[in-house]
């Protein structure tokens, strides 16, 4: 028998202000034709004032706990993924955990940008498979639009904020790639990278700074190390390419996501495709597809999911999971 973190519930939150991308022809040189067409992005959600990422984390912890027909009391560990936590310290995970009402067991970030869904999930894994932590919610959660240099055409527009939630749970498999679960995993870092998509803030600068990237040098290592990513976490238990019923890549833009799932063999068909709604919204991006996916029936118990993603770091990796 082998330990498996097997997903049970699933859930998502977006802030309730929708900004179309015509609202950004006004005070900026750019057309909802040039967005459309560069980024696949058509609209995004922003917070309000006084609306903190733990905020959307909760709302997003609180659908996976009704899906999963669970209270906060069940939960052992928070694992929250973001670059955007509202305060330097403490952790929005504990935030949360206080917000949802749970007063056992233990909360904490993890921050790898826009891979840090995938690096959370890792992390919860390795405390189910340990035996340190039995049921885990998994939360990816992001306030991009506190971080924006509203004057800067080329990073403004693509980014959008929002949760998303799965809570796993510990349960017994085969050992085989039909077990339910997180099945494999593969995660990269190269920090010689760092100058091409960062915050220019933060604790050393006294101000939280702003997102900046140098998009044409991201694309250019986007699509190649995605797939790299994702065929060998493939690889790592026996199955291929065509074996994967869904890939539910980070949302950052549809030329990238287009191109990543080709590589693989697989049309836009296979793929969980929401960045037309929601921009970029960094480490939440992947539960946000994976809640839509699952909500509106696409994503069924069974099915082999690929998670991949890349970021800041530069950071990237991939899960795969039957759901
Ligand atoms: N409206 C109109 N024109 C624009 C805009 C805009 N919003 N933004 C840039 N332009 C202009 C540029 O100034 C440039 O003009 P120029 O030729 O006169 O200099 C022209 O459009 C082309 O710019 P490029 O940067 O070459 O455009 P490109 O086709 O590369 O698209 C984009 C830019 C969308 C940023 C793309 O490079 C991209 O998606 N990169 C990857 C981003 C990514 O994957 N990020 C993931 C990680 S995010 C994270 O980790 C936080």
């Amino acid at each position: 028998m082998t330990r498996r973190a097997v997903v049970r519930g699933v859930g998502h939150y977006l802030p309730e202000r929708l900004v179309p991308n015509h609202e950004f022809e006004d005070s900026l040189d750019t057309t909802d034709e040039w967005i459309r067409s560069r980024t696949g992005i058509e609209r995004r959600h922003f917070v309000t004032d006084g609306q903190g990422t733990s905020d959307l984390a909760v709302r997003a912890a609180r659908a996976a706990l009704q899906s999963a027909e669970l209270s906060a009391q069940d939960v052992d560990a928070i694992v929250l993924a973001t670059s955007t936590a509202d305060l330097t310290f403490p952790s929005a995970a504990t935030m949360v955990q206080a917000q949802l009402g749970m007063t056992r067991g233990f909360a904490f970030d993890v921050q790898a940008v826009c891979a840090g869904f995938i690096y959370a999930l890792a992390n919860a894994n390795a405390l189910i498979v340990s035996g340190q932590a039995n049921r885990v919610m998994v939360i990816g959660a992001e306030s991009f639009s506190r971080i924006m240099d509203w004057t800067d055409r080329s990073t403004c527009v693509l980014f959008g904020d929002g949760a998303g939630a799965i809570l796993i749970e510990g349960r017994e498999g085969e050992g085989n790639s039909d077990d339910r679960g997180i099945l494999s995993m593969d995660l990269n870092s190269d920090g010689r990278f760092r100058d091409i998509l960062y915050v220019d803030g933060g604790v050393a600068t006294g101000s939280i700074g702003h997102l900046r990237m140098q998009g044409k040098e991201v694309f250019r290592h986007a699509v190649e190390k995605l797939v790299s990513t994702a065929r060998t976490a493939v690889s790592r238990i026996g199955l291929n390419e065509g074996d994967i019923d869904w890939i539910v890549p980070h949302q950052a833009n549809l030329r990238i996501i287009k191109a990543t799932s080709q590589r693989l063999g697989h049309s836009l068909d296979d793929v969980i495709v929401t960045v037309q709604d929601h921009g970029n919204t960094s480490a939440a991006s992947i539960p946000l597809a994976l809640s839509v996916g699952v909500n509106d029936g696409r994503i069924r118990k069974g099915d082999l999911v690929v998670t991949e993603a890349i970021g800041g770091g530069l950071a990237w990796g991939a899960v795969v999971l039957r759901w």
